[in-house]
């Protein structure tokens, strides 16, 4: 019962959050003093998050992208990585079932690349601009995300929810386990129409221990994802975020907080990935790999075939040790609840198939020998299929593998 009570102030608190972003920003009445402030608070996150660069390099896509020493990175502003040394390459990477091993994974472009290379001992950061920090609906929540942004594992019970919080809805699967070290998979790059700019559409990895209703939730969460509001336009953005308390006060996206300790010159976490896939054409993947280090137990990130860089296990609690939940899919988030014609994934049904609907394939876990394999079991997960949904299957070449997505608002949604 007093359980149930705490979960219910979660969802005011949520509730009220989800007000305050769905607003207008010229509605808020701010007087002079307070816009002052507002500034300096503004030039303050800019000059900790903006670190001198070495070089920079203008990308077409608009962006600026700076390369700044590996050693100045906003993950050592953290108090606790002040005398972090940094490790440099993973000691170890998981064995796998090696599908399509006499393909090499071809390497992801970002569109930066077009313009420059960042030079060696540096890594890329996108500059973040005044104008990004005044779209959140606060300084302080810029670059997080609103409470409730996990998929419920068991949305059927989960009948208190007030209409409202289904601002978030998802189309993904999901396999428990006692211990798990990492997972795998194979993600479908697409570029989901977004309605309004207050929404976003992702397709995502999650990682997770601890739990959403202890406060203890502890997350890794790596994607690709369309977000006007965060980023100012509707590319495919490569990003990461991570939690360790249910997304109350710890963690953020991309390096917009400190945490994640990056090593590669060649990936710019934030940038935009080009080119996505076509409905009935050409498609485009992008193989994402997170995987529990021996050496030193820093959770590390691969994306397409580049070691991008880790987090250290110790900005974490539960997930010091292991992860216990892994989940895969898509997730829309619109204030027009219900409502929202934001497509997820391809903007298409699952039972479309390949090439039109969206997909996650060779879907697949580290156990604690560090080996990869396909999970026994996974279970599904959605909240109104008939506006997204998610397939799970196991053929041949593809293992385990989703189809997922919808577009929404149509003739049977809500
Ligand atoms: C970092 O090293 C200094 C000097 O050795 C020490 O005083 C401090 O406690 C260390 N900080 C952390 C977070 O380990
Ligand atoms: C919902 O909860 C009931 C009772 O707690 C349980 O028996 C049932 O299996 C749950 N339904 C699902 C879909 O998990
Ligand atoms: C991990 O997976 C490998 C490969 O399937 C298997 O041989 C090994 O027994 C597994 N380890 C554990 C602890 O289950």
């Amino acid at each position: 019962m007093a359980a149930a009570r705490a979960c219910l102030v979660a969802l005011v608190v949520a509730l009220t959050f989800l007000f305050m972003e769905g607003r207008p920003t010229a509605a808020r009445k701010m007087s002079a003093g307070n816009l002052v402030q507002r500034r300096l608070e503004v030039r303050s996150l800019l000059r900790r998050l903006n670190k001198p660069p070495v070089a920079s390099i203008q990308s077409p896509d608009g962006d600026i992208i700076d390369c700044v020493h590996i050693s100045e990175q906003p993950a050592f502003d953290h108090p606790l990585l002040k005398n972090h040394t940094i490790q440099m390459c993973p000691s170890y990477n998981p064995k796998g079932m090696q599908h399509h091993s006499n393909i090499t994974p071809h390497l992801i472009t970002q569109t930066w690349h077009q313009n420059g290379k960042c030079p060696e001992h540096t890594i890329p950061i996108r500059r973040t601009k005044e104008e990004h920090v005044l779209r959140a609906s606060s300084v302080r929540r810029f670059g997080t995300k609103m409470p409730r942004s996990i998929p419920l594992v068991n949305p059927i019970n989960d009948t208190n929810t007030p209409n409202i919080l289904r601002g978030h809805q998802y189309a993904a699967a999901s396999a428990r386990y006692d211990k798990c070290y990492g997972s795998k998979g194979t993600f479908n790059m697409w570029k989901p129409a977004i309605a309004r700019a207050n929404d976003f559409s992702l397709t995502q990895l999650w990682i997770t221990a601890g739990s959403y209703n202890g406060n203890n939730l502890n997350t890794i969460e790596v994607g690709w994802q369309v977000y006007p509001n965060l980023y100012g336009d509707t590319n495919t953005r490569l990003f990461i975020y991570w939690t360790r308390d249910a997304y109350q006060t710890t963690g953020c996206y991309n390096l917009l907080c400190s945490g994640f300790i990056q090593t590669s010159n060649q990936i710019t976490i934030g940038g935009s990935i080009s080119p996505t896939s076509t409905y009935g054409g050409t498609q485009y993947d992008i193989d994402i790999l997170v995987w529990k280090d021996r050496a030193g137990g820093n959770w590390w990130l691969q994306v397409g075939g580049y070691n991008v860089g880790y987090w250290p296990s110790y900005i974490f609690s539960d997930l010091a040790h292991s992860a216990s939940t892994i989940m895969w899919g898509g997730e829309i988030f619109s204030p027009d609840v219900g409502q929202t014609s934001t497509h997820m994934g391809s903007g298409h049904f699952p039972n479309e198939g390949f090439g039109k609907a969206s997909h996650i394939k060779n879907i697949q876990v580290v156990n604690s020998s560090n080996c990869l394999n396909p999970p026994s079991y996974v279970g599904l997960i959605t909240e109104q299929n008939n506006c997204y949904n998610v397939q799970s299957g196991n053929y041949g070449d593809w293992g385990t593998y989703i189809y997922y997505g919808g577009p929404g608002n149509n003739p049977n949604c809500p």
